[in-house]
């Protein structure tokens, strides 16, 4: 009752951004994204009958608190399904994300964990089912179930059973580039889940950030399929700030962003006017994600690695989905 997954983390082009059930992880609308070959994490587990309690550890430290009590009321969920409660697991996860880079880990951190858990445990999930079952871990993490361009339908039902991702194109079909402005901050986190719920609540744009989903969705989609980069990142920058927008209008206001964020938007802005396509995108919190294409690689990298306040760059290609070691 053993088995090894890894699983590769993803960024939203079009963002998640808010739930119509808190406990199934059910969103208000589609997302889409794209998975990264350079973040991943490797996690293994074992199921034994000796066990009266789940163990995790994290890159190699025994695991206690929040982060234990997530692992492990999803491992419930998954014993649940499986019809075996009376075991418990040992979960070892390697994390390849640098947490710097402000890339979601809980994204390849539960995809990996669902697809090892359930194959340990003895259930054969395809993909979708998979995705179902890894998105009641983190909402974000059912896309990492699937490679390259993927979409997350919100779908209808009140069990969420089709509220799953679905592959669009996978990683070979576009040969792009994502590159993670590394800052230095170490500013007080507001979590996605809050963050979602007091715009949800609150936020007098919301409901005009839902309604302008549809139409996003259809452009980005026509763009990805004719690989036109200028339509995908300008409508991926325009999601993005429509999403930031939401929590200026919401009660009490707040943002994600700080003064590196903003000179990294404009460096971007700046690249674009100097004729080399580059986009950005920005997840809950202050750092930013720059698309661009092989060609402008050394250009690019220039241009983020001089801002003040940018330590680092690291640059992911499309990525694979779920594979099993
Ligand atoms: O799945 P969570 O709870 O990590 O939320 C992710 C929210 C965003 O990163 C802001 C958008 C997204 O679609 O990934």
């Amino acid at each position: 009752m053993k088995a090894t997954a890894r699983a590769h983390t993803n960024i939203a082009l079009i963002k998640y951004w808010g739930k119509r059930d808190r406990s199934l992880i059910l969103p208000m609308n589609n997302s889409l994204s794209l998975t990264l070959d350079g973040f991943y994490t490797e996690t293994t587990v074992e199921f034994h009958d000796y066990l009266t309690a789940d163990v995790f550890y994290l890159n190699n430290d025994c695991i206690t608190g929040k982060a234990y009590q997530r692992v492990t009321s999803f491992l419930d969920r998954v014993r649940e399904k499986a019809g075996r409660t009376d075991v418990y697991a040992e979960v070892h996860s390697v994390n390849h994300v640098p947490t710097a880079a402000g890339l979601a880990s809980s994204a390849s951190g539960f995809s990996a964990l669902a697809a090892a858990a359930s194959k340990a445990i003895g259930m054969q999930l395809n993909n979708q089912e998979l995705s179902v079952l890894t998105r009641q871990g983190s909402g974000s993490a059912c896309r990492s179930v699937y490679g390259g361009f993927v979409e997350w339908e919100k779908g209808l039902k009140e069990d969420g059973s089709d509220s799953h991702a679905i592959p669009i194109v996978p990683a070979n079909h576009w040969d792009i580039r994502v590159a993670a402005a590394v800052m230095s901050s170490d500013a007080k986190k507001i979590l996605s889940r809050e963050g979602m719920e007091r715009t949800v609540n609150t936020s007098s744009f919301y409901p005009s950030w839902v309604e302008s989903i549809p139409a996003d969705l259809i452009t980005i989609k026509k763009g990805i399929m004719h690989k036109d980069f200028e339509k995908v990142g300008s409508i991926a920058e325009a999601n993005c700030l429509r999403m930031h927008a939401t929590t200026l209008a919401a009660h009490p206001p707040f943002t994600y962003w700080q003064s590196t964020t903003f000179l990294i938007m404009e460096a971007v802005r700046d690249l674009r006017s100097s004729g080399v396509p580059a986009y950005f995108t920005i997840d809950a919190g202050p750092n930013v994600k720059v698309l661009y294409l092989p060609e402008d690689e050394e250009t690019v990298q220039h241009k983020l690695r001089s801002i003040a306040g940018v330590r680092d760059v690291i640059v992911s290609k499309p990525g694979q989905g779920i594979s099993y070691v």
